[in-house]
């Protein structure tokens, strides 16, 4: 198999879950083994996705729907303005959450409906689904352990809509296995970075 360049990578999970750790560690590997990439995170990946971050995650309450939206409309535009462009320059993307927070968090966590926030989200996103997405799966009560005392708007949600949520991600990635990897968050980091750089190995990314 040839060595791709760019390849779009990406981490999802619950709150806590250790994804930021993933992201480096493998952003980290990439580099030493000579690949361009860009490391960015949703929301928020952007000028304008940071003052939707803001205001979906530290305003005041926001109702079901409109966070659907903000949340979408920060994926349109990072996907615009900096996911699609980075790859077609040949680079790597690794980016920290994707479409499928969306659907687990406003989907199943809201309970607006999967099925409709997958399709608005791969309107937003013109349809570019990961070649990768790595699962990093904890229970709600690990998360929240994690977490400690602080918590955004959605991780201070109880455990019941973030057991909807990893439920969500644990079905997308048993209905597409050939596009996910689901890892133990409870492992040491160590252990779930080999496991991700050996699937990147059946992509033709060769990681020591
Ligand atoms: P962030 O601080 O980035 O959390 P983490 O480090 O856990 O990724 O916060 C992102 C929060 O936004 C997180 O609770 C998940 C939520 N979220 C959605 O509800 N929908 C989405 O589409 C995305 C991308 C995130």
């Amino acid at each position: 198999m040839s060595r791709p360049s760019a390849l779009f990578i990406v981490f999802e999970g619950g709150d806590g879950a250790g994804k930021s750790t993933q992201v480096h560690l493998l952003a980290d590997a990439l580099r030493a083994a000579e690949y361009a990439v860009t490391v960015t995170r949703q929301p928020g990946g952007t000028a304008l996705g940071r003052s939707i971050r803001d205001l979906v995650l530290h305003g005041d309450h926001v109702s079901a729907r409109a966070e659907a939206l903000l949340f979408a409309a920060d994926k349109a535009h990072h996907v615009d303005q900096l996911i699609q462009p980075v790859g077609q320059a040949g680079e790597m993307v690794i980016c920290d959450r994707y479409t499928d927070s969306s659907v687990a968090y406003q989907g199943a966590g809201r309970a607006l409906g999967a099925d409709e926030v997958q399709s608005l989200q791969m309107w937003a996103v013109a349809d570019l689904v990961p070649d990768l997405t790595v699962i990093v799966d904890i229970s709600p009560a690990e998360g929240r352990r994690r977490r400690g005392d602080t918590h955004d708007r959605l991780e201070a949600e109880e455990d019941a809509f973030h057991a909807a949520i990893r439920a969500h991600f644990l079905a997308m990635a048993a209905a597409y296995p050939q596009r996910y990897l689901v890892v133990d968050g409870m492992a040491p980091a160590e252990h779930i970075h080999e496991a991700v750089c050996a699937r990147l190995g059946t992509l033709g990314v060769h990681l020591t």
